[in-house]
């Protein structure tokens, strides 16, 4: 298994082009199945979540083929994803394939939809917390499908005319669930209303596209989603958004080492809650045509109190990388998790860096300190392992980072990102 070597007390100083995000592109991918057309996705990130999602996609019959391929993808790059489901050739996703990654569970919905039928197995992915699927359930239930639960598998089946469209009011605001039953009410009959639908940008990013295909949505970028059903989708064209994490994240890793960065093609309007804390934290942000440039010189990092919250409260997706940065903020701060109940499993990494955190329940209390100490870490889902390379960047000596394969699932060319702006990192074959 490769690993990340960084010798930490380098600025930050230059560009880093943002790729397409991973959370908008992997329900991009799994619209295809919606049409026997073809959908051109671009700027696609090079992942190993896409290209796990790509064989999942292959297995039901979607032909994929990539142009555009860049190593210096990125910043509006990216690769073009042809997608064509021409034929559903299965309707079975299973379990060695699913149990790798939450988000293949999202063609449960494109399939009934579409097939009038699916057989997909349980999730698996990040283990952040319990993470069921019984909104997702829920929501399909209500728009007239019949499920049961067998042996670990989800088998679906629609009413012989097809789904129909319903009132839906999600008890909890999910992403997932509203990539899913959207999918699903796109082609129903009749008239959806999601209420307590997410907002997150990815979410808009679907509806733009499946808008694209023929869909009738209202209400997107809003928690109330009205979709009047079609009878069939068709060939459409669209850019992945740029990657809101992937932007937040390097702006914490520039606040944490200092220096002075341009985040290329980022968008300010998806991150505001986050930038928002950066600048109380005193850092400088400047939104601007090219994308977000970001600085701290010599100024001390004043200490937060956050809590995580659904989009546009500050993200879950970021709490790792905020908790690294605290560790060395000029005074005590307070995180709370409120989405995942076990998303803290960075703070004893960050422990071995010499952070000082202490944990009571869903909050974490980090008093900062004037620097860390390089240390062996592990990472342990895709957001902490990148936490611990902030760590690495600002700790004193060499940090080596085991289990790069979590940072390789949503992080893409990282060690070369940000070595072109001056950091001393490496990956270490295995
Ligand atoms: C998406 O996960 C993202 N994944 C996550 O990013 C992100 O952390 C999360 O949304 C929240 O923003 C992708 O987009 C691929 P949820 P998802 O359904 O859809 C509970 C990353 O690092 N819930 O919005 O799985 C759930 O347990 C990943 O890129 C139910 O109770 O998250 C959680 O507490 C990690 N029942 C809350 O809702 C359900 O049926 C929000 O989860 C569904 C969810």
């Amino acid at each position: 298994m490769d690993r990340i070597r960084i010798v930490g007390g380098n600025t930050l100083n230059g560009t880093i082009p943002i790729s397409g995000a991973k959370n908008a592109a992997l329900p991009l991918m799994i619209a295809s199945l919606l049409t026997p057309e073809t959908l051109t996705l671009k700027n696609v990130p090079n992942l190993a979540d896409v290209n796990l999602l790509a064989r999942i996609l292959r297995n039901h019959g979607v032909d994929l083929a990539v142009d555009g391929k860049r190593p210096g993808g990125g910043g509006g790059a990216g690769e073009t994803f042809h997608l064509t489901a021409r034929e559903i050739v299965d309707t079975r996703a299973p379990y060695e394939l699913v149990s790798r990654m939450r988000a293949s569970f999202w063609v449960l919905g494109p399939l009934l939809a579409r097939c009038g039928e699916a057989c997909v197995s349980l999730p698996g992915g990040c283990a952040i917390g319990t993470r069921p699927v019984d909104f997702h359930l829920d929501g399909l239930r209500a728009l007239g499908a019949e499920i049961d639960i067998d042996a670990g598998y989800v088998n679906a089946r629609a009413p012989r005319g097809g789904l129909v469209g319903n009132r839906i009011a999600f008890e909890k605001v999910s992403v997932g669930a509203t990539h899913n039953v959207l999918m699903a009410a796109v082609l129903a009959n009749g008239e959806t209303v999601l209420e307590n639908a997410a907002c997150e940008p990815e979410v808009g990013d679907l509806a733009d596209c499946l808008r694209a295909m023929g869909a009738k949505i209202d209400g997107i970028g809003t928690s109330t989603l009205t979709i009047q059903g079609v009878s069939g989708l068709e060939a459409a064209r669209h850019t992945v958004v740029p990657d809101r994490i992937e932007t937040g994240t390097f702006a914490m890793a520039v606040a944490a080492a200092g220096g002075d960065v341009l985040l290329e093609g980022a968008k300010g309007e998806h991150l505001s809650a986050a930038l928002d804390v950066l600048r109380q934290c005193g850092v400088t942000i400047n939104e601007t045509n090219r994308g977000i440039q970001v600085s701290r010189k010599d100024a001390d990092l004043k200490p937060i109190e956050v809590e995580t919250q659904p989009f546009p409260g500050f993200p879950t997706d970021l709490q790792a990388q905020l908790m690294a940065l605290m560790t060395i903020a000029a005074g005590t701060s307070v995180i709370r998790e409120t989405i995942f109940e076990n998303r803290f499993m960075h703070v004893q990494e960050l422990a071995r860096l010499g952070a000082d955190i202490t944990l009571n329940g869903d909050t974490a209390t980090i008093n900062g300190k004037p620097g860390l100490t390089g240390a062996q870490v592990m990472a342990t889902d895709l957001r902490a392992s990148v936490s611990l390379a902030i760590g690495g960047l600002i700790a004193d000596g060499e940090t080596t980072i085991s289990r790069v394969y979590h940072l390789d699932r949503g992080f893409e060319r990282i060690e070369e990102k940000l070595g072109n702006c001056g950091a001393e990192i490496e990956r270490i074959a295995a």
